[in-house]
């Protein structure tokens, strides 16, 4: 069967179509005969596809959250890691919005007065031979205290916890928020029955995501996790990395900033 599917598909003019779908029939191939499949269980796995793409709509993707669980899309990501030695790579997940507040250096993007323990987050942009990257955007989002995004909770004011700032001469930038909590993936489709049918918990680490950009340069898509958190070691998925984990350090009276939530 391999072989003769493979002929079929041996004129394709695409090369790299010819490619990716040669390797992907031969592996394919070589999962059933591994696995010795069933009829009925490959017809529940073809009504578990079908279910993906019934589930997802406007606000919810179950095809790309089921490629998360199985760490297809963690891998695509670092296999595609633009350099060796640069920051890593992590997804970008289903919560980033367009256009979120132009900030300026320092600013709060804590929107709403609610409680929060107060975060202070600085970083520095540099190109591959350490020289400083000046004006590139820094697109930031995150969870709330409560582990939602602004999108997901009709609580919290538009856009809160979301913001882009611009890095200074030093490749420098500076904003200030609340502490993030750490948040389950939706359980309510088919993602979340194949989660408790592999006794898998849910939850994603408390993280603040980055997305760098500047013209003529690639765009970084990172995030940030907090290593105190107890699922750091299992995110479900897959998105820790141990360059990208690390500690959120305790300073003394705000650090000489003041209070994230207040705007003045
Ligand atoms: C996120 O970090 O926002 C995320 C990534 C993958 C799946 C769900 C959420
Ligand atoms: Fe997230």
């Amino acid at each position: 069967m391999t072989e003769v599917v493979l002929r079929s598909m041996s004129r394709t003019p695409d090369p790299r179509l010819r490619e990716v779908m040669t390797s992907l029939v031969r592996h394919a191939h070589a999962f059933l005969r591994e696995t010795k499949i069933t009829e009925q269980e490959w017809e529940a796995g073809v009504d578990f596809v079908m279910r993906l793409g019934q589930a997802s709509g406007p606000t919810k993707n179950e095809v790309v959250l089921a490629s998360d669980l199985l760490g297809i899309s963690p891998l695509v990501v670092m296999l595609n890691k633009a350099l060796a030695e640069g920051t890593d790579p992590a997804l970008l997940g289903p919560f980033w919005r367009e256009r979120s507040p132009v900030c300026k250096p320092g600013e709060s993007i804590a929107r709403d007065a609610k409680g929060g323990e107060p975060l202070s987050v600085e970083g520095r942009v540099i190109d591959p031979d350490g020289k400083a990257v000046a004006g590139a955007l820094v697109d930031v989002w995150q969870a709330s205290p409560v582990g939602l995004y602004e999108n997901q909770d009709p609580e919290q004011p538009e856009h809160n916890l979301r913001g882009r700032f611009e890095t200074d001469a030093q490749g420098r930038f500076h904003l200030r928020t609340v502490r993030p909590a750490g948040y389950p993936v939706p359980t309510d489709g088919p993602c979340g029955e194949l989660l408790r049918a592999q006794e898998r918990h849910p939850y994603r680490p408390a993280h603040i995501h980055f997305m760098i950009s500047r013209e003529g340069y690639r765009t970084l898509v990172t995030q940030v996790f907090d290593n105190t958190d107890d699922v750091i070691e299992s995110d479900v998925v897959f998105g820790v990395t141990p360059s990208l984990s690390g500690d959120f350090k305790r300073g003394t009276a705000n650090a000489g900033f003041p209070d994230p939530r207040s705007h003045e």
